[in-house]
Formats: C-alpha cells, sequence, structure tokens
C-alpha cells in the first residue's frame, strides 16, 4: 500500500502564522505538525510515501524529511498548486499509486491511542485488495466543520455529508482514508461542489453507495485532533506536551518509530543523531 500526506493549501485560518511558512511545518508542541501524519502512516506499515505540497515550500519539506532514507522508508514530493480540494491528490499522485492501494491522510491530523496501531493495520489488510475503502468515525460535541456520518441502529453508516448545518449525527470523519486501487478512476469521475473542490466525502459517497464503504469507529480511547485553527494547535500543543512530560513518552516520534518497527538499526539512527543537541535529539539518545 501506497500513502499520501496532503500537505498544502493557503492555511488562511491562521493567517499571518502560516502566511511565510507552510502550516504543516509548524511546531505542535516540540516537533513539526507534519512529524505526527508521518508517524501515523509509518505505524500502519507503510513505507512509500508521497507528500503533496505547494511548489514555494518544496524546498522546506525536503530540507526536512529528505527522500525519508534516516527513517528508513521512500519518500517522494509532488506540488498542488491550486486548492482544488482533497480528491485532487489522487490526480496528483496517480502515477505514485500505480496499480496500488493507497492510505491518504490530510497533513494536520493526529491521531493518538492504544489500539490505533490494530485499527491502521486492520485499514491497511481491508484495503490490500480491490475491495473498497475504510474510513473512521470519531465523536465529537460539534460536528459542524467537518464530514459526517450517519449510523442505523446495527451501526452500518447510512448517509455521509460534509460541513452539514444540521448533522444527523456527533460523527465527524477524520482526514485518514483507505482506497483500494479503483481510486484513481473514481476521483477522475468526480465533479467539483459548489465551492469548486473535488470533495472528499463525494468520493466516500460513492464507496457508500457501492457498499464498499467500511466505516471503523475509533472509541473514546483515542485522541484526535485537526490543527486548522489557533485553538485546535493550542490545544493539540497541549495535549502533546501533557502526555510526553507525565510518561516520558514522545508522540508523533518518526525517529523512534522507524528504530522499534525495524525500519533503521541503532547504527544508522546513532550516525543520523551525530552533531544533533536538542531536547528532542536527547530523547532519541536514550535508545542507544
Ligand atoms: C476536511 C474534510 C472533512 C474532514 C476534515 C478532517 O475538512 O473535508 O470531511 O472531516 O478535513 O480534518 P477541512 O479541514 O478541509 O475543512
Amino acid at each position: 500500500m501506497k500513502g499520501i500526506i496532503l500537505a498544502g493549501g493557503t492555511a488562511s485560518r491562521l493567517h499571518p502564522t502560516s502566511l511565510s511558512v507552510n502550516k504543516h511545518l509548524l511546531p505542535v508542541y516540540d516537533k513539526p505538525m507534519i512529524y505526527y501524519p508521518l508517524s501515523t502512516m509509518m505505524l500502519a506499515g507503510i513505507n512509500e510515501i508521497l507528500i503533496i505540497t505547494s511548489g514555494n515550500c518544496l524546498d522546506d519539506f525536503r530540507k526536512l524529511l529528505g527522500n525519508g532514507s534516516h527513517l528508513g522508508i521512500n519518500i517522494s514530493y509532488a506540488t498542488q498548486d491550486k486548492p482544488n480540494g482533497i480528491g485532487e491528490a489522487f490526480l496528483i499522485g496517480e502515477k505514485f499509486i500505480n496499480n496500488e492501494s493507497v492510505c491518504l491522510i490530510l497533513g494536520d491530523n493526529i491521531f493518538h491511542g492504544t489500539d490505533l496501531k490494530q485499527k491502521l493495520c486492520e485499514g491497511v489488510n481491508n484495503n490490500n485488495l480491490n475491495n473498497g475503502a475504510t474510513i473512521f468515525a470519531y465523536k465529537v460535541l460539534d460536528p459542524r466543520r467537518y464530514g459526517v456520518v450517519e449510523f442505523d441502529s446495527n451501526n452500518i453508516a447510512i448517509s455521509l455529508e460534509e460541513k452539514p448545518k444540521n448533522p444527523k449525527s456527533n460523527y465527524m470523519i477524520p482526514g485518514l482514508y483507505f482506497y483500494d486501487n479503483q481510486i484513481v478512476d473514481i476521483a477522475k469521475k468526480m465533479k467539483p461542489s459548489d465551492r469548486n473542490e473535488l470533495e472528499i466525502t463525494d468520493i466516500n459517497n460513492y464507496y457508500l453507495n457501492k457498499k464498499i464503504l467500511k466505516v471503523t469507529e475509533l472509541g473514546r480511547g483515542t485522541a484526535w485532533f485537526d490543527c486548522g485553527t489557533e485553538d485546535s494547535l493550542l490545544s493539540a500543543s497541549n495535549f502533546v506536551q501533557i502526555i510526553e512530560k507525565k510518561q516520558g513518552l514522545k508522540i508523533g516520534c518518526v525517529e523512534e518509530i522507524a528504530l522499534h518497527e525495524g525500519l533503521i538499526s541503532k547504527n544508522e539512527l546513532s550516525t543520523y543523531l551525530k552533531d544533533k543537541e536538542s531536547n528532542y535529539y536527547d530523547y532519541l539518545k536514550s535508545f542507544l
């Protein structure tokens, strides 16, 4: 399975903070935001990853993550220069996806929880064959800013709506999606919405109508954040700080995951850490 991280856009809701820096490079406590979705991909066992960002930020991402070899993975880059919607990721990534299934994660979505790895692996396994899509549902008090899923009494998804004024449930759809290889053809069939975007919810509705969409609930033991507003960005930073200080373990630490998943050796980590000094790098040195 291939992985795409969508990290473009103007992030106008965060202006002026994100005027001269791509939002996904802003810090969430002790590391850049993009580390978190990257760590989610790595926990799912995905090691071929395409980062889609805006052309003027490409060098910044390359400087931060390079080709991924220090993490034992393969990172490549592409650009989305107009806000044509999340669905465009599959058109931009057509060659990269090739004949495989694909996981898409939005670059400002942070996930943390004990059974997360298991849920991710289920997503990967469900979609490795040509058998549909897997998305998630997460309970929030006010889902109006998000995609919203409605379930019937047997917990089967029956409707999906993007940013509804009157949501039919409290279950929002986080920005993490697993698709089979039909996705590129389906994205090509989609028409832009009223706001002129290829909506991810339209794509998911296509799978729902074909009865090949699996919606898995992320229970209350999972934390989910997006970081699109000043408040959600601060909440995510506060959350990460509290957990990390309490446990002495880091969230979204891609080098640690690379080591624990066997993608790099202790020797490779040691070489990477040479001449690097900060609290973050000191934490990594404790694994050597
Ligand atoms: C996007 C999706 C929405 C999803 C949300 C999760 O919204 O369109 O369905 O629930 O991400 O973060 P956006 O953040 O682009 O407004």
